[in-house]
């Protein structure tokens, strides 16, 4: 996504010394991918978290229908509370966001009437058996708990209750009185481990990004990181940290490069981190850009891009105002739009050869191999390296 620098560089801000941990170098070969089980399996993504799917403000009274980790889900708001249903009657199937409400408090299903209490999921009347239906009560909608902060709907994916509040898995910063959130929600293709897995690739932002972004235009882009391991966790929060820029390279046989233009000025360093089930932040500049990416169904991921600052009145404003002006076009568009396009390219079952960068690949997989609230899965130990790197 974005350019970052090594500890030890003058002006790092990437953490150095304080890890609470460091996760062990890996080795990179080939398919690399089996010793990672739970990430193989997490197709539809890691179930036991709360993931922000759309904005508060587009769920009203009008039932919105969105998909998530492979669910069809209903959301609906009264008196200010927002409520989520798997999207399918119990009866026959029918999607309940095509249903109406009769009765304040309940949802009814727009084929054979059937009312669901909202809070519960609870068949509270069959309105075309009669108000002394049998069936009442013995039937139940699934539910999802739901919630609203920082302008965003948050939705948990487990079953039963949530085993963690709302706010464990959302970053601080969101949730200070003065946050200012500005953003973008799409669906683009891909599953949602190829975006994720971008995101927080280390060797594609001096190259894929060095060409045709605007936001790079005038930026000195290095040659190369060189990392010698994956990241350090600090919380829940995995850092890539190269150990060694380049900033020019003389490739043997081939000369100098990159070439570097008089118009590149400056370095554009930034601060990467990745936490489980899928969210991304980039800090720069005091301010932070914040994105998950969820897995919509096998082959699409939504991609929740979210620009923070913190402030009021002519700040909140100014910062509303860079972001609608420039922000959103240059950054949340043109340029992760490159990494759109790479993800659309790359197929799942295609070739993997990871060379040393991808240690920040494998750091994020064996964070993958520790979701909340599963069993420890039996993952094989990388074996010895087929070659050095
Ligand atoms: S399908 Fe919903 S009430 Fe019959
Ligand atoms: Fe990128």
């Amino acid at each position: 996504m974005a350019v970052i620098q090594a500890p030890g560089e003058r002006g790092s801000k990437v953490p150095s010394g304080r890890a609470d941990r460091t996760l062990p170098r890996t080795d990179m070969r080939q398919r690399d991918l089996h010793t990672f089980p739970r990430y193989e399996a997490a197709v539809l993504g890691f179930r036991n978290y709360w993931y922000p799917t759309t904005w508060s403000r587009s769920v009203g009274r009008k039932p919105v229908r969105v998909r998530l980790l492979g669910d069809p889900i209903m959301l609906y708001r009264e008196r200010g509370r927002v409520y989520a249903f798997y999207d399918q009657c119990p009866h026959r199937g029918i999607p309940l966001s095509v249903g109406r409400q009769e009765f304040a408090g309940t949802w009814s299903c727009r084929y054979h009437g059937w009312t669901f209490d909202l809070e519960s999921g609870i068949l509270t009347a069959a309105l075309t058996d009669g108000p002394d239906s049998p069936i009442c009560g013995k039937v139940r909608a699934r539910t999802y708990p739901a919630e609203d902060r920082a302008g965003l709907v948050w939705i948990w994916m487990g079953e039963g209750e949530p085993s963690v509040p709302v706010e464990a898995d959302i970053p601080e910063e969101f949730l200070k009185p003065d946050a200012v959130v500005c953003g973008r929600i799409t669906e683009r293709p891909g599953n949602w481990r190829l975006a994720a897995e971008n995101g927080y690739d280390e060797a594609h932002a001096t190259y894929l990004h060095r060409y045709g972004a605007f936001v790079t235009t005038f930026q000195k882009l290095p040659a190369a990181l060189i990392t010698k391991q994956g990241g350090t966790l600090e919380g829940p929060w995995l850092w890539r940290i190269p150990d060694q820029v380049i900033p020019e390279g003389d490739y043997p046989g081939l000369g100098k490069w990159p070439r570097r233009p008089f118009w590149k000025r400056g370095r554009m360093w930034v601060k990467i981190g990745i936490r489980l089930p899928c969210a991304m932040v980039i800090q720069r500049k005091g301010t932070a850009n914040y994105a998950w990416w969820e897995a919509v169904d096998e082959d699409t991921n939504r991609y929740v891009q979210l620009w923070l600052d913190h402030g009021s009145g002519l700040k909140a404003a100014l910062f509303r105002l860079k972001y609608w002006l420039y922000r959103k076009w240059a950054w949340h568009i043109q340029f992760s739009n490159q990494d759109a396009e790479m993800i659309r390219l790359m197929p799942w079952t295609g070739p993997e050869r990871l060379f040393r960068p991808d240690a920040s690949i494998i750091a994020w997989r064996q964070l993958c191999e520790q979701p909340r609230g599963e069993e420890p899965a039996a993952a094989s130990a990388p074996e010895a390296p087929a070659e050095q790197p």
